[in-house]
């Protein structure tokens, strides 16, 4: 317990200090900064070779702490009442007198904004004096990292301190929702899509449209690590990795699991910590097995396509 709580406070030092920390939020570990440095949100973008234009994520502790930079409205409040602290974000129109970086939301009057479940992230953001913009710690366009070593793995000594809070517990990033006019969803990610779909839900209109790319950041390749991957394999060639989501009777060497009961939700939390694992011992491709399309599979399906482009 001491030594965490020195932790934070090493922590607290280097973003007073308009430096880069990696932290660990339940979705993936984030790359932190003060959103309302322009020096310290500058670094992000340069660390990650994240183009300008991609705006950020900006962490916050509480509500009373949001208000001061966006404008809620009703369909917030129903969500944040159901969800928050939790792996979700809204798109929120940005108040004029806001004090966040220009850098943060690309000169938009809208911003994407989060409050982590994490209690290590929580227990930081409760006494820093600014919210943290954090972006997901990995080089543009690669897989999130979902522990401390990932987070190293990605920017080795180029990052001055990543705080452990061991490994995230849902494992793909939060869902994104535009409430800036009608809700919609932006992106598909911690939470269900119908989850959230059932505080909307007007049965002819769906608030989230599949393969229409909104979010910038969220491009046709994306989350790749960086060798093929084939989806909906049944049968894989010999020296593929496998990726399965069920128990088979029989185990091979390069078979690796996401889950054994057909667990969509550890099947998330594993997923990219598979791939990570799955590009160090050096397989040249990786097959999948089919991923029910339900529930977090919608999800976990989004991210596979993606790095299979
Ligand atoms: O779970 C998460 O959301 C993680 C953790 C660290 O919080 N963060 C994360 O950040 O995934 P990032 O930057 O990798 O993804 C955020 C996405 C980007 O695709 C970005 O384009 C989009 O949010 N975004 C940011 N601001 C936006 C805005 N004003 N309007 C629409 N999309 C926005
Ligand atoms: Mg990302």
């Amino acid at each position: 317990m001491k030594n965490k709580l020195s932790n934070i406070k090493k922590c607290i030092n280097y973003l007073n200090n308009n430096e880069c920390i990696g932290i660990p939020t339940e979705t993936v570990y984030g790359l932190a900064a003060n959103a309302y440095s322009d020096k310290a949100t500058l670094k992000i973008f340069k660390l990650k070779k994240r183009p300008k234009k991609n705006p950020l994520i900006v962490h916050y502790y509480n509500l009373n702490d949001l208000k001061k930079d966006c404008l809620i409205d009703i369909n917030f409040m129903k969500l944040y009442k159901k969800f928050c602290p939790g792996p979700i974000s809204f798109v929120l129109k940005l108040k004029r007198n806001s004090c966040i970086s220009n850098n943060v939301t690309n000169k938009k009057k809208t911003m994407a904004v989060r409050f982590p479940r994490h209690v290590l992230t929580r227990r930081l953001l409760k006494i820093l004096k600014f919210p943290l913009a954090a972006p997901s710690a990995n080089l543009s366009k690669k897989i999130s990292p979902v522990s401390k070593n990932d987070v190293i793995d990605e920017f080795g000594k180029k990052i001055k301190f990543v705080l452990d809070g061991g490994q995230s517990k849902i494992g793909v990033e939060s869902t994104i929702v535009n409430l800036v006019d009608k809700p919609k969803i932006l992106r598909l990610g911690g939470i269900e899509r119908k989850k959230i779909e059932k505080f909307f839900i007007n049965k002819n209109k769906k608030i989230y449209k599949k393969n229409k790319i909104i979010v910038p950041g969220q491009g046709k390749v994306h989350y790749s690590p960086g060798i093929p991957i084939r989806l909906n394999i049944k049968d894989p060639k010999k020296d593929e990795a496998y990726v399965l989501i069920k128990k088979r009777k029989f185990s091979k060497k390069n078979f690796y699991y996401l889950s054994k009961k057909n667990n969509l939700k550890e099947a998330a939390k594993n997923l990219y910590k598979t791939l990570r694992l799955i590009k160090k011992k050096k397989f040249k491709s990786i097959a999948v097995e089919k991923i029910p399309n339900i529930g977090l599979g919608e999800t976990i399906n989004d991210r596979l396509t993606r790095a299979s482009k």
